[in-house]
């Protein structure tokens, strides 16, 4: 590993996206993917654990160890989203069953002793409910300043949520474990959250000629064929629902940014707030509540992405995954 590089953990809870997140990360130049643990988010833990390892092994990196955490949340029932990703949590892709077994340390302890590890240049990335993330500050309450950067695929700040009207996914799954880390994080020397919610990722999507383009990019690679069939696989079951949805079919890259955003900060403006967690409004459980004004007195914990670069994060997804192709 390069001095510049650097070392990348990710908590994910695959499903499409956070497969395409898989792939791009195990592709970046900028870092190196030292480890991944799994929640209970899209899918089961089980299936989130399975999916990641297979997704792993398809971009050539089976030797990273995946660590199980939470398969259920702190505080409220577990609910799939398998309407968006399909049973298995992958669409209409089937991957082999992956010959690497899951790592034996549980994700809360692989989150913290990566962190330990790497003090300072780890970039902790979570695509999922923030089970694992809450469980592991609690843990170790000095992960904020163990961390370079904290970046998380969760909320709706100024946008509608994609659950209820005011709730995101990640957030509404596990609402108690989303405000254990916004207020763990920040505050003097820890780490802010960089949080990638819907009003940057609703911005950054991909459609079928966009895989049309990918495929006749990397024509003859040796993986070519495996990686395009699973990135088309996956991605129609998705593109079927939204195209019942609202006529058009296309896929939200909302992991895929969060790990971009990891690697490359410059992709995103963001603004510095105190942020917290609705977690039990009479409508609005699992809302992302910002104080843009500093009306609450509380110090900011939150850069909140606020615009994108589309093109860019589309364009370095793209050349990712004609590397993971070679
Ligand atoms: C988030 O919810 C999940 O379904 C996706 O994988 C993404 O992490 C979007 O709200
Ligand atoms: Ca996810």
């Amino acid at each position: 590993m390069s001095q510049q590089q650097d070392c990348l953990f990710l908590d994910v809870d695959t499903g499409i996206d956070d497969a395409f997140a898989l792939l791009y990360a195990c592709a970046a130049p900028q870092a190196r993917l030292v480890g991944v643990s799994t929640v209970v988010g899209n899918v089961s833990l089980a299936a989130a654990t399975r999916n990641t390892r297979a997704v792993l092994a398809l971009a050539g990196r089976a030797e990273v160890p995946v660590a199980p955490g939470a398969a259920v949340p702190l505080g409220a029932d577990p609910n799939d989203a398998s309407a968006i990703h399909g049973v298995t949590g992958l669409g209409h892709a089937v991957l082999p069953e992956p010959a690497e077994p899951a790592h034996a340390a549980h994700a809360v302890d692989a989150i913290i002793a990566a962190a330990r590890a790497q003090a300072g240049r780890l970039v902790l990335v979570a695509t999922g409910p923030l089970t694992n993330v809450a469980l592991a500050v609690m843990r170790e309450p000095e992960l904020p300043r163990l961390i370079k950067r904290f970046v998380i695929m969760g909320g709706a700040y100024r946008e509608h949520g994609n659950v209820t009207p005011s709730a995101e996914f990640n957030i509404w799954h596990d609402p108690e474990a989303a405000r254990i880390a916004f207020r763990a994080f920040g505050g003097p020397g820890g780490a802010p959250v960089v949080a990638i919610g819907l009003d940057v990722t609703r911005r950054t999507t991909i459609d079928g000629a966009d895989l049309d383009a990918l495929a006749a990019r990397i024509g003859d690679r040796p993986r070519e064929g495996a990686l395009m069939t699973f990135l088309r696989d996956s991605a129609r079951f998705y593109f079927e629902r939204t195209e019942r949805q609202s006529g058009q079919r296309f896929l939200v890259m909302h992991d895929p940014l969060a790990v971009a955003v990891a690697l490359d900060p410059t992709l995103v403006e963001t603004r510095r707030a105190a942020v917290d967690v609705e977690t039990s409004g009479r409508l609005t459980t699992g809302a992302t509540v910002v104080d843009w004004d500093g009306r609450w007195g509380r110090l900011p914990n939150t850069d909140v992405a606020v615009t994108v670069d589309a093109e860019r994060f589309r364009a370095a997804f793209f050349a990712a995954m004609v590397r993971l192709a070679d």
